[in-house]
């Protein structure tokens, strides 16, 4: 299946290395980060883990709950969280999907099988608290994710979804935003009193509301 933006992340029910979760209930009013592993026991993706696992407060902060998932046995994962810990100095500390029978992987979609027809590609799935995908992110195996592009991701939408702004090329947290295409001149004024600069009347730049 298919996952888009806009769509409602399809719900499941899963064991995990922290007990079964039923995805949508474990979600709760949070927002999520779904990601998925080629493998256990892999190099690029025990890296990942152990990145994840040591900025996990900086989702906490974010009210964001990680999650992530591979092909293999939740036994399996618990053998391989022994070794994250081991090398990457922190234990990994969110729930990890068990999937052998690829239940998850084919409801993302994250087999793509003219990349690799048994393993997960990295897919990254942000779902906001209103269960609906407002982000799709697709690597290949062999290329580590930048987990801290996700947090500046994760920061946009946000504050997009709580003001009508969007967030400029290479944006980051504090930085100048601009205001939204769909809104007038007349609607800002009301949204916006402190003004904004008109670089070109469709490119109109103020500072991050806070
Ligand atoms: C890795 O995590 O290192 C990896 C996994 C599958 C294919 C290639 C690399």
């Amino acid at each position: 299946m298919t996952v888009r933006l806009g769509d409602i992340a399809p719900d499941f029910t899963a064991p995990t290395t922290q007990g079964e979760i039923k995805f949508h209930d474990w979600l709760g009013d949070s927002w999520g980060v779904l990601f998925s592993h080629p493998k256990d026991f892999t190099p690029v993706c025990t890296t990942e883990l152990g990145y994840v696992a040591k900025i996990k407060p900086e989702f906490d902060k974010r009210n964001v709950k990680v999650i992530g998932l591979s092909v293999d046995s939740v036994e399996s994962h618990e053998k391989w969280e022994a070794d994250i810990g081991e090398t990457q100095g922190t234990p990994v500390n969110f729930p990890m999907i068990g999937d052998p029978d690829r239940k998850v992987a084919d409801l993302y979609d994250m087999i793509h099988p003219n990349a690799n027809d048994t393993l997960t590609v990295r897919s990254v799935f942000v779902i906001g608290p209103d269960k609906k995908v407002k982000l799709t992110i697709t690597y290949p195996a062999s290329t580590g994710r930048n987990f801290d592009e996700i947090l500046r991701v994760i920061d946009s939408l946000q504050l997009t979804a709580k003001y009508k702004v969007a967030t400029p090329v290479n944006w980051k947290d504090g930085n100048d935003v601009i205001i939204g295409s769909a809104v007038t001149n007349e609607e800002a004024e009301k949204l916006f009193p402190q003004g904004w600069t008109t670089v070109k009347p469709y490119l109109r730049v103020l500072p991050q509301p806070k």
